[in-house]
């Protein structure tokens, strides 16, 4: 791993549209991704982004789900393997747990077996499986493609979470 130093912090909405914002349209074909049944807006929601010498190298937009829980909603490094995706999750765990909630919970869908291992390997737990569910998510969402990664069909979610 390269040595960078690394800033992570939350987001002014002008710091915001300037440099994630079309990061993230293009990753998740628009500013709105839908998971479980709920349509997100991302250009609503808080978000952090990490850099390192003014470079944007990762971002991760979330919400609060209740007074307890705190939800990952997207996450992408635009340079992989340089540990922003670490920082991201260490950043929101301490959001988490700053604002008292004792669960923090995210969804990938089925073919995303690489999100799948990375977030296993950072020690969240699978706790969920949601069959056909990405149907529902594309009702609400008409442009979630029909195959992902490795050609695999887009059909399920998969819940991950981390208690404290
Ligand atoms: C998943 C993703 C965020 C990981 O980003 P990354 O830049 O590779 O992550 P980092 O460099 O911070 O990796 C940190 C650690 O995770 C490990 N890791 C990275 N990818 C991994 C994988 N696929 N499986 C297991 N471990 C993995 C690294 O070895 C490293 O381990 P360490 O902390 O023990 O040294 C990135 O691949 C990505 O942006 N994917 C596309 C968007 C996406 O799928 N987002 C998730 C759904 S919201």
């Amino acid at each position: 791993m390269l040595e960078v130093k690394f800033e992570v912090f939350l987001m002014s909405e002008d710091e915001k549209k300037q440099a994630v914002e079309a990061h993230a349209a293009k990753k998740w074909s628009g500013m709105k991704v839908a998971s479980h049944g709920e349509l997100f807006d991302l250009s609503k929601l808080p978000c952090l982004i990490a850099v390192s010498d003014g470079e944007v190298l990762g971002y991760c937009y979330y919400h609060f789900s209740g007074d307890t829980e705190i939800e990952l909603i997207a996450m992408e490094t635009i340079q992989r393997g340089r540990g922003a995706a670490s920082l991201l999750i260490k950043a929101i765990i301490s959001i988490a747990k700053k604002n008292g909630c004792r669960r923090l919970f995210l969804t990938v869908t089925n073919d995303n077996t690489e999100a799948m291992s990375f977030y296993q390997h950072k020690g969240f737990i699978m706790c969920g499986l949601r069959i056909g569910e990405v149907a529902a998510s594309r009702k609400l969402k008409p442009g979630i493609p029909l195959v992902g990664y490795n050609e695999i069909p887009i059909l399920h979610e998969v819940e991950f979470e981390m208690r404290f």
